[in-house]
């Protein structure tokens, strides 16, 4: 979401400004681990990321399923990498040959770090219920960034989140932590190119953009190093959002997605191997996992769950951030020609229902939404999510809560939440960031819940086979502002419709 238009017109004019970048101090031990950040990689697979002050020769981590005996050691393949203007260096390792839903410690090798814990993936069939949040736009708080008043009774089970922070969605996912299985975050993450806001970043927006990241991925790594965290691109990974006609002053590293490719590009998986009975959903699935690309598109299954994380930035025609797109940020392409279109089609049709009934995309930018739709996305991707039976559509970028009843063309579909065939969407997009909350001035005919007051995530709990619940979460009260519950038989093994 774009604000601030105001600013755009005179970026320079603090030249008396002392130029001071909000760096987090460097801890003595440059082999400490920063920036964790886990995801599901496989069935029976979870990456674990994280950044460092020195370039490593080795990133390894020692793992178990006691805390005291962590009697299995992985290193990765490939020394650890940096781009141009980065204080850190990435580093990735990827852990196999889980068992499912166990708890396993896991420490990072540094001579100072500490065991911390996660919880493998569940099966793709597994039918036990499990609830994830979907939190999008939420940005940096502190200095640079958002912080609020209010929320003073933190009791984070999580030891690191610094309570002077004053977070509410970071604190709320902390407090809650118990509650969910894992996060999905389509797009805006640190709002890292939005430095320009504070004056005193305007004579050095190269640092103040890597300060930003570097304390907004600390500051989700008590949550991301815990919980798998699934990232997808949003418009502010994309480049020099807010500055169009100072582009000179654009960090390298802020220019496309830079960031973004490095910090997720070798955690987010693919796809999955389709455990379905029918080959030829085998083959679509084998189609799809080759077409994706991740972490711009790809999917997951968890459970009950088949998840399918899309770019709603670039890659399709008249992309809002693509070369020559209307946001003018001329970014990616990062896949051939329709390969990411390509890539849906063949994932979706892949789906079995007999293993996993519940099929989700999720996205940054809405096309249904009281603000500005997404018409380009809505041309690309509504008719296969229609076609597919798609039930959930996940998207953000405009900051508030927003639920709609089933639709397709614009059309709310005749059987409300009663098996529908058409995707009920939700824009889960008020998680708090400095550009604060959208406001919404007239609602959709079909739109069923509307606040743009609190900050907001949503938490959606697959209840069963038939029965999925989607809840907006007051970030501050912990509140539950909206409920709903989507009835779908689920009776067709392979939807087409
Ligand atoms: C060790 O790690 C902790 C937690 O990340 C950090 O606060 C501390 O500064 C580090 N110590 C050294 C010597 O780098
Ligand atoms: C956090 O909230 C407290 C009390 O509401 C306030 O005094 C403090 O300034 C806030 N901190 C920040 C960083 O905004
Ligand atoms: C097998 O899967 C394909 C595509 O995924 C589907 O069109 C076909 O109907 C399925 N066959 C059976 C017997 O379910
Ligand atoms: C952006 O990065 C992708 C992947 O490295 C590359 O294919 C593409 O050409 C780049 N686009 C621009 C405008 O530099
Ligand atoms: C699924 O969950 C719903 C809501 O809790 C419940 O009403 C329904 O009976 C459940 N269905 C089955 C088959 O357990």
């Amino acid at each position: 979401m774009r604000l601030f238009t105001a600013f755009r017109t005179a970026p320079l004019l603090a030249a008396c400004v002392v130029a001071k970048a909000n760096y987090p101090a460097i801890p003595e031990d440059t082999t400490t681990p920063v920036q964790q950040r886990l995801a599901i990689y496989g069935p029976d697979s979870i990456s674990i990321g994280w950044n460092t002050y020195a370039q490593l020769d080795e990133s390894c981590v020692e793992y178990g399923t006691s805390t005291d005996n962590l009697d299995q050691r992985i290193c990765a393949s490939v020394a650890s990498t940096t781009y141009p203007t980065s204080r850190t260096y990435e580093n990735v390792v990827i852990l196999t040959g889980l068992t499912a839903g166990t708890t396993y410690y896991y420490k990072i090798v540094s001579t100072n770090s500490t065991v911390d814990h996660f919880v493998s993936p569940r099966t793709p069939g597994d039918e036990t219920p499990f609830n994830i949040n979907a939190v999008i736009d939420l940005g940096v708080y502190g200095e640079d960034g958002f912080t609020i008043q209010g929320d003073k009774t933190k009791k984070d089970t999580i030891p690191t989140i610094d309570p002077a922070l004053n977070h509410t969605t970071i604190g709320r996912l902390a407090n809650t932590v118990d509650d969910y299985e894992f996060v999905i975050h389509p797009g805006d993450f640190a709002y890292a190119d939005d430095w320009f806001l504070s004056l005193d970043n305007l004579l050095d927006g190269e640092n103040a953009y890597q300060a930003i990241l570097e304390n907004f991925y600390t500051q989700l790594a008590p949550i991301s190093g815990r919980k798998p965290y699934m990232a997808s691109p949003g418009n502010h990974e994309a480049a020099c959002e807010e500055l169009p006609y100072t582009t000179g002053l654009c960090p390298d590293g802020q220019k496309n997605f830079t960031d973004f490719m490095h910090r997720f590009g070798q955690t987010m998986p693919s796809g999955f191997a389709s455990v379905s009975t029918n080959d030829s959903a085998k083959v679509l699935a084998n189609q799809a996992t080759e077409l994706a690309q991740p972490p711009f598109w790809y999917s997951f299954e968890y459970g009950m769950a088949h998840i399918v994380m899309i770019n709603t930035e670039t890659d399709f025609e008249d992309a809002p951030d693509g070369q020559g797109g209307s946001a003018h940020l001329n970014g990616g392409p990062f896949g051939t020609a329709n390969q990411q279109l390509d890539f849906l089609k063949a994932d979706l049709a892949s789906v079995d229902r007999e293993v996993t009934p519940w099929v989700i995309v999720a996205g940054h930018r809405p096309w249904y939404t009281s603000g500005t739709a997404c018409m380009p996305c809505q041309e690309a991707f509504e008719d296969l999510l229609y076609t597919y039976g798609v039930d959930l559509g996940v998207f953000g970028h405009e900051h508030n809560a927003e639920r709609f009843l089933p639709v397709y063309n614009s059309v709310a579909d005749a059987n409300g939440m009663n098996d529908p065939k058409a995707p009920m969407y939700i824009v889960a997009g008020g998680a708090g960031n400095i550009e604060g909350l959208s406001s919404i001035s007239s609602q959709l005919d079909f739109s069923e819940f509307a606040n743009d007051e609190d900050y907001t995530y949503s938490t959606i709990r697959f209840l069963n086979r038939t029965h999925l619940q989607v809840d907006f979460i007051g970030s501050v009260t912990g509140e539950v502002l909206d409920s709903s519950t989507l009835y779908k038989r689920h009776d067709v093994r392979f939807v087409r419709q």
